[in-house]
């Protein structure tokens, strides 16, 4: 192929680490998983202003612009939530990979679905890039207090069998057994587990 301009090169194909290093920023994804009411969304929107407010790229999936689009053709079974969680870990591997730190928030149950999540992050590429880093974030809530907050009134319906499969009711939440983020949604303020989080990030130099 031929350029307008000479002293250029074509580079077939930038590395992970080249493209970090030329955007000054390490990609990777942060993993929020809880129940439904937990403040999964609302811990993930603070952190994404906070560390945009830094100048770090951040963007955050969550089911406003998954469930309503990409995922759209997917309901709440089983299998319906291996298929989302899977296509939502591909989407955040992609974020990450431009060097972007992606943030998930789903409830994504299943222990199984989170780690072909996080091998997805973590295994050796074909092309010999580095692992993204996949950090997880329990968001951790006790049932009974996910239902007292109750602010979109599923719990109350799915006590009354209007919804099936209700993750903590009639379908099951497999917490992390080593989540690298534990929070007790119950006990801090949105700004305190946002400040864990960040300590993490900048204990395990991510941010540098
Ligand atoms: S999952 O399990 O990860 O695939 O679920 P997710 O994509 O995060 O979607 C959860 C949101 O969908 C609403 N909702 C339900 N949640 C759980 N179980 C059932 N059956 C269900 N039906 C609808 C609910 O509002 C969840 O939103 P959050 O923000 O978690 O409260």
């Amino acid at each position: 192929r031929q350029a307008a301009v000479s002293n250029i090169t074509w580079h077939p194909s930038l590395s992970r680490h080249e493209r970090n290093e030329l955007r000054k920023q390490r990609g990777f994804t942060v993993w929020f998983t809880g129940l439904s009411a937990s403040g999964k969304s609302t811990i993930a929107t603070a952190l994404e202003q906070h560390l945009l407010h830094l100048g770090v790229a951040a963007y955050r999936l969550d089911g406003d612009n998954v469930r309503f689009g990409l995922n759209k053709d997917l309901g709440f079974s089983e299998k319906d939530r291996n298929e989302n969680i899977r296509r939502i870990a591909e989407v955040a591997k992609l974020f990450a990979d431009s060097s972007t730190i992606a943030l998930t928030s789903f409830i994504s149950p299943y222990i199984s679905d989170r780690k072909i999540a996080r091998d997805l992050h973590t295994s050796a590429s074909q092309g010999g890039d580095d692992a993204i880093p996949f950090i997880e974030v329990f968001v951790d809530i006790p049932v009974e207090e996910a239902e007292k907050r109750d602010p979109k009134g599923l719990y109350k319906k799915a006590r009354a069998g209007e919804i099936p499969n209700f993750t903590g009711i009639s379908a099951p939440y497999e917490a992390p057994e080593k989540p690298e983020i534990h929070v007790r949604t119950d006990k801090l303020s949105v700004e305190e587990c946002v400040q864990e989080i960040m300590a993490y990030l900048q204990k395990e130099n991510l941010l540098s």
